[in-house]
């Protein structure tokens, strides 16, 4: 089987490698011409840990393909998936005109039947606008008698571990509407059945409604823990042990009930946005998801909020060690992270700031440029400053040397956005902590 990825960014170039993994003949496509000359150099754009071993020996075996054509390539494949970038707009609104590109690209140059897989989060009625367009545009070519399908096929994989993510997920959605879709798509997926893991097959629509209803969840439990963490800061309870109490239910469960300083990434904010204008444009309003993202505005403030009352608004001129840049740990994705809305607001106020991050410096770089110093590890981001904030808790700041720390910091503050401290230890040290929820 031969098939197509076309979008080589988080998803596309995890998924497209993937699929080679497992003997497939994979052709990855993008119209960053820079990408595709380092991905034939094995070099990798993105962070991703697991990816570069299984881009580079699965290119060496030429089972993995990279290039800027898709043109020249798309009459070969049995599948393409379109797997290119759905960013908000200015409204909310999923931002389709890289879809749209692909998929016309697909109708001015198909000559045979292909199966057209929607692998991009979209909003629900995309794969059959993308159906019409490419029927559309086949009749005026006077190809109308020429067969295609089209299927929604969502990814769930996390960034920081999505290559185990696709290897062994939790499921693989499909939506298709005819057999000869579903064969195809059993086809392709059969390998990774072998690790005992459920193709589930629906329509199309319900395919792509699940991947909203499914982020929309998970962003609902981090904004409602949020919002319990801020009322037990207000009547004095410990959310880590509300956390537990609660997680401990079968009912409930433990995964995504940690408090923090907000929700961010490519993946959350746009997709809750998106839903709500999807219901929007049907007049149906959704009231829950309007409040977790409200929730998580409030709550990706809360860290600077913390540090402007210990310091009675007078911060400027301070300066600040943020530890922590990308959205989450184990990636070097900045897009919508709460580190960089607070070092905005720091900015803002005054506050020189001192960043660090052991993957994102790069990406911080390009939107920050020099407006902060980029340190070489967590000490020189930590010396003499004021405080210690971490947005994002990357595994090498649970336990960091608090003798130094105290030595080279200016004012020992900390403000843990992400609970990985002990409040008790910390004071033992002299620092003061301040925490979520706590
Ligand atoms: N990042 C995640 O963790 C994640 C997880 C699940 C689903 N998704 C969804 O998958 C989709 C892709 O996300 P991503 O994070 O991989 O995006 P990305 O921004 O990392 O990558 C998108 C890629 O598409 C390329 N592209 C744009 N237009 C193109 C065109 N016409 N032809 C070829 N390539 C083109 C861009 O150059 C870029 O390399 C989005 O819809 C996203 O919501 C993302």
């Amino acid at each position: 089987m031969k098939i197509a990825v076309v979008g080589t960014g988080y998803v596309g170039l995890v998924s497209g490698a993937c699929f080679a993994e497992m003997g497939v003949d994979v052709t990855c496509v993008d119209i960053d011409e820079q990408k595709i000359e380092s991905l034939k150099q094995g070099i990798i754009p993105i962070y991703e840990p697991g990816l570069k071993n299984i881009v580079v020996r699965n290119y060496d075996a030429q089972r993995l393909h990279f290039t800027t054509d898709l043109q020249t390539i798309l009459n070969e494949m049995d599948i393409v998936f379109i797997a290119v970038g759905t960013p908000s707009d200015e409204e909310g609104n999923a931002e389709m005109k890289y879809v749209w590109t692909v998929a016309d690209t697909i109708a001015e140059n198909i000559t045979k039947p292909l199966l057209i897989v929607t692998k991009s989060t979209v909003p629900v009625g995309t794969s059959h606008q993308i159906k019409e367009r490419v029927q559309k545009k086949l009749e005026e070519r006077g190809l109308h008698y020429l067969d295609f399908d089209v299927a929604s096929n969502p990814e769930f994989l996390k960034e920081g571990a999505a290559v185990d993510d696709f290897m062994s997920p939790d499921r693989v959605v499909v939506g298709v509407e005819t057999e000869r879709a579903k064969e195809l798509m059993t086809r392709l997926y059969r390998p990774f059945l072998l690790n005992n893991f459920r193709v589930i097959f629906m329509d199309i629509l319900s395919s792509e409604m699940t991947k909203y209803a499914s982020n929309a969840m998970l962003a609902t439990r981090i904004s409602f823990m949020n919002d319990v963490a801020n009322l037990c800061e207000l009547v004095g309870a410990d959310v880590n042990m509300v956390r537990r109490g609660i997680g401990s239910d079968t009912r409930i469960g433990r995964s995504f009930l940690y408090p923090g300083c907000g929700y961010g990434g490519s993946c959350f904010p746009k997709d809750v946005k998106a839903i709500i204008k999807v219901a929007e444009n049907v007049g149906y309003e959704m009231k829950v998801l309007k409040a977790v993202e409200s929730v998580n505005e409030n709550q990706k403030k809360v860290l600077f909020y913390k540090f402007n009352e210990f310091f009675k608004g007078e911060i400027e001129g301070k300066t600040v060690a943020v530890w922590g840049l990308s959205f989450k740990p184990e990636t070097d994705d900045v897009r919508d992270a709460p580190a960089l809305q607070l070092i905005n607001s720091l900015l803002e106020s005054g506050v020189n700031v001192r960043g660090y991050d052991p993957a994102a410096m790069e990406e911080a770089r390009k939107k920050l440029n020099d407006k902060i110093y980029y340190a070489k590890d967590i000490y020189d981001a930590a010396n003499n400053a004021d405080a210690l904030i971490i947005p994002t808790e990357w595994k090498e700041f649970r336990l960091p040397n608090w003798e130094i720390l105290r030595k080279i910091m200016r004012t020992h503050l900390v403000i843990d956005g992400r609970n990985i401290y002990n409040k008790e230890e910390l004071n033992n040290f002299g620092f003061e902590h301040r925490g979520i929820g706590l």
